[in-house]
């Protein structure tokens, strides 16, 4: 962050908080960041709880009336609710004693990260935008609102969203006569690099970035890259062509087959438990291209965990991968030392408030080396984003390969960085091993690759399943491996799921809980009502969990409600998941399979086509109150059965009118009676 102005001290504060459950939100909030350090804001980008609560004892608003601008990034979560890291941050704001004024003077604006398949779209962005114009804080640019349906993801809106903010924001925050915005081509600061933590060994080799931004931290002296590492031979160079032509330039090596290690690294992740494998079943044939895997985990102690909840999963990168980047950047000689944490450019926020010494959720393991952080943390194979590649410029002494990145860095581009790296899925290590020029400082390493985020998976097992050996829980999971080829017809895997079907049984690894969802809301109380399941291919995993919940009930003599189960697969002898725990009739389960590639003529049958041909049944169950619940993933799914329910209630009831069967829905969205899980 830029302390000084030409050599002064200034005073323009940006506070950039974010909510986010599953990482989006925060990966926005560090793009701003970066727009507002360039138009040399002193820049904080941290969690919304962390603000309220950690760092400063409780929300004070005078404390967050000091920043001259302030942005509040978050997503919607559950049935509208906002990310957990972000409640505390909430709560305070709507404190009965805050005065209608006591935010005036802040400057602010929200982007929201949503998905508008869910009735309650951006709701919780919305909400604080409002409530922050309510306690007397000015609109300093307009709200914006991403939409995970949008084709290129939250990229879709934030984009000309940002780029809007960058120039209103550099007009209303005019720089000093003489000083201009901090441009794309100079490296803004690392907030933090690391050392070898034993001193008795040299530091090792470095390079040195050509520009860096004014007041750059201090940083330990690099020495120059060896003769051998200038040169390369001609063959691995990029061919000297125009951008746009750059689709393949080099046949990346394939990430690795290799088994994932014996003995995983258990990272001490807070609120984590160490799960064993018990099975990991391929539940489809190997001869159906999609693998679907139940993964049975025991875990130790007695977890009550409800239908609903989900099962954080933290990924490794595999041994050879890491070794490949390894070799790639000579880093050999200090791949196995241990390494410090040192947090650079760090100045004081608003007195107190600093940047936490490590990057958030990197958990790194003591003594942890280079391998371990970037097999543990760092996810190595992920799609850069663009200022990734404009930092990789500034590590080649190839002027092909500079000039290159930095045409992929440069927004003027988009296209060019879209077809060389978002659409064909390219990852950073793909990246690197097409610049092969480009040799990079082991230091920075947390500065270039994204921390390694938890994917979180519905639990599949529920009621009398929970219970295996004495103090042991088990869980279930059905797992879809991502694994897919992209336009250049090159096959990419889920960084997760690729990891989760490598796993043998008896590896022992890091897991967490999450059991704050309102998915069960209310169902323990009114055991009777009757549940409509809408569930295609692995949603079919909290659906699951549910039924096998509600069977305990009988256990207890409480009688239950049937289960009208809508399954979507493929093919019936492929992914007819779970069809004979169907047959069990303790569970009371009618099911109403649809798949999508078994007509011979090829006409698609999707669960919306069931719902429809069951609307005099269905019709009859929402008159006796049924819940429904519709589960898997998000894209035009959601939407589409929505439409069915609303088809089948304007077909059936007295007035015919579709905006009195809409209101239905809506009503039930409203009151939980109609609730969502997709993702
Ligand atoms: C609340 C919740 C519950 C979930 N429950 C389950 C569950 O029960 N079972 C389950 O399998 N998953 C579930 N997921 C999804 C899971 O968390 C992961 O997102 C998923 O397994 C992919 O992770 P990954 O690391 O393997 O893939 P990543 O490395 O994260 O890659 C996934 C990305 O790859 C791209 N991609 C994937 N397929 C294609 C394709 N065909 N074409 C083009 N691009 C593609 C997409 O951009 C996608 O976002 C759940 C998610 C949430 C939020
Ligand atoms: N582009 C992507 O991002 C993408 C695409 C697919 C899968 N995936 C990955 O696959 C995982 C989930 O896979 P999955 O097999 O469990 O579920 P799925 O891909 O959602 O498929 C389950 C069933 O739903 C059907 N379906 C597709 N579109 C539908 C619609 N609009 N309405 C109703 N049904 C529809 C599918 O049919 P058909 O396939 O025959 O149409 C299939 O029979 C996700 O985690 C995701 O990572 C990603
Ligand atoms: C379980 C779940 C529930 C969601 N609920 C909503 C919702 O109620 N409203 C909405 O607009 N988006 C909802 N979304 C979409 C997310 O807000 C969207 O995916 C966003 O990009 C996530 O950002 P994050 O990673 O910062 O949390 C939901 C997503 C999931 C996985």
């Amino acid at each position: 962050m830029s302390q000084t102005i030409n050599g002064q001290p200034h005073d323009r504060y940006a506070l950039i908080l974010y909510g986010s459950e599953t990482g989006n939100s925060h990966d926005v909030a560090e793009r701003l960041g970066q727009i507002t350090e360039r138009l040399h804001f002193k820049t904080i980008v941290t969690e919304m709880d962390d603000f309220a609560e950690k760092k400063i004892p409780a929300l004070k608003v005078d404390v967050l009336r000091k920043a001259s601008l302030l942005v509040l990034v978050t997503s919607t979560t559950g049935q509208g609710e906002f990310p957990k890291n972000s409640r505390r941050l909430w709560t305070s704001l709507l404190k009965k004693n805050l005065s209608p004024t006591c935010l005036e003077g802040l400057h602010f604006t929200t982007f929201g990260l949503g998905d508008s398949s869910y009735a309650k779209f951006n709701r919780a962005a919305r909400l604080l935008h409002v409530r922050l114009q309510g306690l007397g804080a000015k609109e300093v640019f307009p709200r914006g609102e991403a939409d995970d349906q949008h084709q290129d993801g939250y990229d879709g809106a934030y984009l000309s969203w940002a780029a809007e903010f960058q120039s209103h924001i550099q007009s209303t925050y005019p720089l000093p006569e003489g000083v201009d915005p901090i441009p794309p081509d100079v490296l803004l600061p690392f907030k933090w690099t690391h050392q070898i933590a034993d001193a008795e060994i040299p530091n090792p080799q470095s390079s040195k970035p050509n520009s860096i931004a004014q007041d750059p931290p201090q940083r330990p002296p690099v020495p120059e890259l060896d003769d051998d590492m200038k040169h390369y031979p001609p063959e691995d160079r990029t061919p000297d062509v125009p951008c746009a032509q750059l689709k393949e330039p080099f046949p990346a090596k394939d990430l690795s087959t290799d088994p994932i290690l014996e003995d995983l690294l258990l990272p001490p992740i807070p609120n984590t438990y160490i799960a064993f494998v018990q099975s990991n079943k391929r539940l489809t044939p190997e001869s159906h291209w999609q693998d679907v895997r139940e993964i049975t985990f025991s875990v130790p102690g007695t977890i009550n965990y409800k239908p609903g909840d989900t099962l954080t999963i933290f990924p490794q990168n595999f041994p050879g991968d890491v070794q490949t980047l390894i070799d790639l950047m000579d880093w050999n000689n200090v791949a196995d030392v241990p390494l410090k944490f040192q947090v650079e450019g760090c100045a004081a926020f608003f007195d107190k408030f600093l940047v936490p010494p490590v990057p958030k959720d990197c958990w790194m393991m003591p003594k942890s080396t280079l391998r371990d952080l970037l097999t543990v943390n760092l996810d190595i194979t992920a799609i850069p984003q663009r200022n990734v590649l404009e930092i990789l410029a500034h590590f080649t002494d190839d002027p092909t390969h500079k000039e290159r990145l930095l045409e992929f860095s440069n927004p003027a581009y988009t296209d060019e960085f879209f077809d060389y790296a978002t659409r064909p899925r390219r990852g950073i290590l793909e990246v690197l091993q097409d610049f092969r020029s480009v040799k990079l400082p082991f230091n920075i390493v947390t500065t270039l690759f994204p921390v390694i985020r938890g994917r979180q998976y519905s639990i599949a097992s529920g009621g009398i399943q929970k219970v295996c050996q004495k103090d042991y829980t088990k869980v279930q999971l059905l797992v879809a491996v991502v694994n897919y080829k992209t336009v250049l017809s090159k096959v990419r895997r889920g960084l997760c799921t690729r990891f989760l079907a490598a796993l043998p049984p008896d590896a022992n690894l890091v897991v967490h809980f999450d059991g704050e969802c309102k998915f069960y809301e209310n169902l323990d109380v009114k055991p009777k009502l009757p549940l409509i399941l809408v569930a295609p291919g692995t949603g079919l995993a909290p659906c699951r969990s549910l039924i096998w919940e509600r069977r305990e009930l009988a256990f207890k003599n409480i009688d239950f409600g049937r289960h009208y189960l809508f399954f979507g697969g493929r093919n019936k002898d492929a992914d007819y998941f779970y069809k004979d725990d169907w047959k069990n009739e303790h569970l009371k389960v009618d099911v109403f399979p649809a798949f999508s590639r078994d007509d011979p003529t090829g006409k698609k049958v999707y669960v919306q086509d069931k719902i429809r041909e069951q609307g005099d049944l269905i019709f009859r169950l929402l008159k006796a109150s049924a819940f429904i619940f519709v589960c898997g993933s998000s894209g035009s799914m959601p939407k589409a059965v929505r439409e069915a329910f609303i088809d089948v209630i304007e077909e059936r009831q007295g007035t015919g009118r579709r905006e009195d069967a809409e209101h239905i829905i809506g009503l039930m969205e409203k009151i939980g009676k109609y609730r969502q899980e997709t993702w």
